[in-house]
């Protein structure tokens, strides 16, 4: 570590303040990145191949939250099947969850949708302009400057984990930037620091170093290209930046999904409303209720159906952002319907959200991943 080290106490730059920095460190700071990128930095993503709007549009809506390594079949399958944006503005919603089916945080697919028919409908196309893009759903100043920047290269900022981390690590920034203040800071320099040319390099740039080089945990600074001027690595703190959100319990929430086998071998499935977790995606019926009894009973009142409970499986968890959700898995037999004469055969609607649906065709559905891993488990042997 450098030899002018300072004391731990001593305060970082107050982010409070608009102080900006000298133009020949914001220079120095984009050269090294761009020189960085191109040696060390990711140079064959698909999204990388053909950069138009559109295919960074959709990478960078299904990276948000989710690995490179996770996204890359994803995004192969979705641009085989959606290769234009009017191809998926014409698409059905359920053909395009389908496709996320697995990726997590659904809104993001359901906005990428909406998105790409309003697109349409307002500019003939995604539209080249910052105000333009962020008045469509799900694209935020963030991801509006990584479309600009990477498939335009225009001059646009982006903010996104990675590059927080190495403007807090780089300027000493102290504060969670969850906080509106830290936030204007982090923007205010990452607008600084975005050079003229050379846009869409160092835009890639300073995300690969973020994900590849300043690490959350363990950052690699020997390897880093800023370490030279990098504050945190000169206070030997780089694990102080960014500061964690102040911690905050999240609430537990209980519940039983069930899987409802009929004699068809044919399964309630149930679709979430659009809003909310797991929204617009096929689910499993959700009782309040853990006990056998209690479980019969809401079954004969919300469901109309007699049912034996085969098999309480052990409890998973589930986390979200909001909660962290204890799933009990129930697999339960349909002895009698209270209602409806028996199902013909295939699939059975059973009113707007509720369908029996073939054991055998499950892999068809767009369905929640803890919902797959439950009926993996529970249904063992089919393949879903
Ligand atoms: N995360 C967000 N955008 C990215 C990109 N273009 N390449 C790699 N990781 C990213």
């Amino acid at each position: 570590m450098s030899g002018c080290k300072k004391d731990s106490k001593t305060p970082s730059i107050d982010y409070s303040e608009d102080r900006r920095p000298p133009p020949a460190l914001t220079r120095w700071f984009a050269r090294r990145i761009v020189a960085w990128q191109r040696t060390h930095g990711r140079q064959d993503l698909p999204w990388q191949r053909d950069p138009t709007p559109y295919r960074v549009w959709v990478s960078e809506i299904m990276l948000q939250q989710t690995r490179v390594e996770t996204v890359i079949p994803y995004f192969r399958r979705f641009m085989a099947r959606f290769p234009r944006l009017e191809d998926l503005a014409a698409a059905p919603l359920d053909e395009v969850l389908q496709l996320w089916a697995g990726l997590g945080y659904y809104a993001r697919a359901r906005h990428l949708h909406r998105a790409a028919q309003l697109a349409c409908t307002r500019h003939g196309g995604l539209p080249l302009d910052l105000e333009a893009l962020q008045a469509l759903p799900g694209i935020g100043r963030s991801t509006a400057g990584a479309i600009l920047a990477l498939a335009g290269g225009r001059r646009a900022a982006i903010l996104d984990g990675n590059v927080k981390r190495v403007l807090c690590r780089f300027h000493a920034v102290a504060g969670w930037p969850g906080t509106s203040a830290v936030a204007r800071r982090l923007w205010q320099l990452a607008e600084w620091h975005t050079p003229h040319r050379s846009v869409a390099r160092y835009t890639q740039g300073i995300m690969d170093l973020g994900a590849l080089v300043c690490t959350r945990r363990n950052p690699h600074c020997d390897a880093c290209p800023l370490a030279a001027r990098c504050r945190a690595r000169l206070e030997d703190a780089p694990a102080r930046y960014p500061a964690s959100r102040p911690r905050r319990r999240l609430p537990e929430r209980h519940a039983a999904l069930l899987v409802l086998e009929n004699a068809r071998r044919q399964i309630l499935l149930e679709r979430r409303p659009p809003a909310g977790i797991w929204g617009g995606l096929w689910s499993l019926p959700e009782c309040p209720h853990r006990d056998p009894h209690a479980l019969r009973h809401w079954c004969r009142e919300v469901l109309a159906c007699e049912v034996e409970i085969l098999h309480i499986a052990p409890e998973i968890q589930h986390s979200f952002t909001h909660y962290h959700f204890h799933i009990t898995p129930v697999h339960a037999q349909l002895t009698h319907r209270l209602t409806h004469p028996q199902p013909p055969a295939d699939r059975v609607m059973e009113g707007p959200h509720r369908v029996w649906y073939n054991v055998d065709q499950l892999q068809r559905q767009a369905l929640a991943a803890p919902v797959k891993r439950i009926l993996q488990r529970l249904l063992i042997g089919t393949p879903v």
